[in-house]
This record gives C-alpha cells, sequence and structure tokens, in this order.
C-alpha cells in the first residue's frame, strides 16, 4: 500500500472512530448511530461495521442486517439525487417496466447503481403507496404521478 493510501484509509478511521465515540458502549443506540455515520459520509462505510460493532458490543451480522433491511442506508456512495421507479403490481402494468428501460437507458445506468458524474443513484421499489398515480417515480422526496419516458425526461432535468 501506498503511504498516500495508507494515509487516506487512516483518516478515514479516523472520522469513523469520530463518529463512534459518543455512542461507544450505549447499548440501544445503534440505528442512532448508523444513522450519524450515514449523515457523515452518504452512506455507511462498510469498513465501520467492525469498530461499530465492538463499540456496542452487537454482532456485525445484526449491523448488516440493519443496514440491508433498512432502504434509509446504503452501504455504497450514492449520487446526489436517488430516483426511486415503482414496479409495484399497479405501476407495473401501467407502464413501470418501460419506464424504469426508459430511465436506465437514460442514464446509462441499472438498479442500485449510481451515474459515473454522482447525480443519480437508480433504484427499484416496490409500492410508493400512489397506485391511484400509477406509474409513479420518486426523486428524493418529490412524487411524480403518471409517468411516461417523455415526462421522465423532463423530471430528470430539474435535477442538477
Ligand atoms: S404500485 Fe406503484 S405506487 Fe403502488
Amino acid at each position: 500500500m501506498s503511504q498516500e493510501i495508507q494515509a487516506d484509509a487512516d483518516l478515514r478511521a479516523a472520522d469513523i472512530e469520530a463518529v463512534i465515540v459518543p455512542f461507544r458502549g450505549r447499548n440501544g443506540m445503534l440505528i442512532p448511530l448508523l444513522q450519524k455515520m450515514q449523515e457523515r459520509f452518504g452512506y455507511v462505510p462498510p469498513e465501520s461495521i467492525g469498530p461499530i460493532a465492538k463499540a456496542l458490543d452487537v454482532f456485525p451480522v445484526e449491523i448488516y442486517g440493519i443496514l440491508t433491511f433498512y432502504a434509509q442506508f446504503c452501504l455504497e456512495p450514492r449520487g446526489r439525487h436517488t430516483i426511486r421507479v415503482c414496479q409495484g403490481t399497479a405501476c407495473y402494468i401501467m407502464g413501470g417496466k418501460d419506464l424504469l428501460d426508459h430511465v436506465q437507458g437514460k442514464l446509462g445506468i441499472q438498479v442500485e447503481q449510481t451515474t459515473p458524474d454522482r447525480r443519480f443513484t437508480l433504484e427499484r421499489v416496490a409500492c410508493l403507496g400512489c397506485c391511484g398515480m400509477a406509474p409513479v417515480v420518486m426523486v428524493d422526496n418529490d412524487f411524480y404521478g403518471r409517468c411516461t419516458p417523455a415526462k421522465m425526461d423532463e423530471v430528470l432535468e430539474l435535477y442538477k
């Protein structure tokens, strides 16, 4: 490992430790700690799982389970905006599959990937609870109903 890479790893380890310190030994604070970690880095660095497990005396698999169960957490850097294309039954039969294909083609990425410029991360979701507006897309906290590929092109332009 070069000195530069080692220095980056040391800095990152120090940043991770700084997030953990206020929570050390505080059982029941796992989710708040994970939220702080996500706030600090924009995602939960996988290398933080071991130190968190040690600090709170929990099994690493418990942390991994939480991180992969709750959609609010992610283990990889994300784009500035998250696009969630609904693939629930109502949306799927109203064109959601074609919409997802269109967005993937437009952005040049697949589901769970981030564009190279880190502008967008694309996700598939089961139901956004607005089935009457199908097909539905959510960008960050904004909902767009009765989406078409042309409308989606316009929506994407709103997020720079
Ligand atoms: S199926 Fe898409 S909002 Fe319910």
